[in-house]
């Protein structure tokens, strides 16, 4: 079996303490061959800096992908024109920096990982995901025995339409940047692995990473400018596929929530 683990979105300091402490020990107690790892909310107000992102890679993650937050620091463009090891929604428009699509090759696998942002409550300037995800599939196909896709969406309908849509063709899609894991893992019809959110990696007490007592007035009409991840206990949430070598099927799915002291 080859085991693929997947880390939902990092959140502030507090994620990234807790990737940085634990990431080695779940890689070890599953027996990670491979490990993508979502840092869009690396640091304060969202994106990721080019420090944080090695250190990412350092920590054991072999390759990051992103959101809508993917260019909110200047300071990760150099690495993301040169593709080192971090991608970034690839339905973007062309201009951006970076590249959607990963491939590389781990432990006799050729894995190829895709970023994709959906369109839903997200920025409707994008191109549409189900035609450049089905696009970029075909694309890599003969070059990859793993396709991974990391469909960063709001819309619970637009993910599962995708995972349908790659259903047969892509080994697993999964779902970030909504921060709340779910629970409907599954085999669809054609053989792809789905999950509607992975989930996020950061602080437990927060209303998605953010500090309660600043998220809370926002929804009572507060315009407050004030912007804080929340600290304290962590977790990580993700998910670990089991991949047979003989047919590159998915045949087990673990998901990851596990809690820290802060
Ligand atoms: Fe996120
Ligand atoms: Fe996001």
């Amino acid at each position: 079996m080859y085991y693929i683990l997947v880390i939902g979105d990092i959140v502030g300091k507090t994620g990234r303490n807790v990737l940085f402490s634990h990431l080695p020990e779940l890689q070890k107690e599953f027996d990670i061959n491979f490990t993508i790892v979502n840092g869009e909310n690396a640091v304060t107000r969202n994106g990721i800096t080019e420090k944080y992102a090695y250190q990412m890679l350092e920590a054991g993650a072999d390759v990051i992908t992103l959101g809508n937050h993917a260019f909110d620091k200047s300071d990760i463009f150099p690495m993301l024109e040169k593709g080192d090891r971090i991608i970034r929604p690839l339905n973007y428009p062309p201009d951006r920096p970076g590249d959607g699509v990963y491939l590389t090759e781990k432990d006799g696998m050729r894995i190829a990982v895709i970023n994709l942002i959906g369109k839903v409550y997200l920025d409707e300037k994008n191109s549409c995901p189900f035609v450049t995800g089905k696009k970029a599939v075909e694309n890599v196909k003969d070059r990859a025995d793993i396709i991974v896709v990391d469909f960063h969406a709001e819309a619970t309908s637009e993910k599962q339409a995708l995972g349908y849509y790659l259903d047969g063709e892509a080994t697993a899609v999964y779902g970030t940047h909504t921060h709340v894991q779910t629970n409907d893992d599954r085999i669809l019809p054609g053989g792809t692995a789905y999950l509607t959110d992975v989930g996020m990696t950061g602080p437990v007490e927060s209303v998605i990473g953010l500090k309660k007592e600043i998220a809370i007035p926002r929804f009572l009409g507060e315009r407050t400018k004030t912007f804080e991840w929340a600290e304290g206990e962590a977790m990580i949430n993700g998910i670990v596929y089991g991949i047979d070598e003989s047919d590159f099927k998915v045949r087990e799915m673990t998901k990851i929530n596990r809690r820290y002291n802060g």
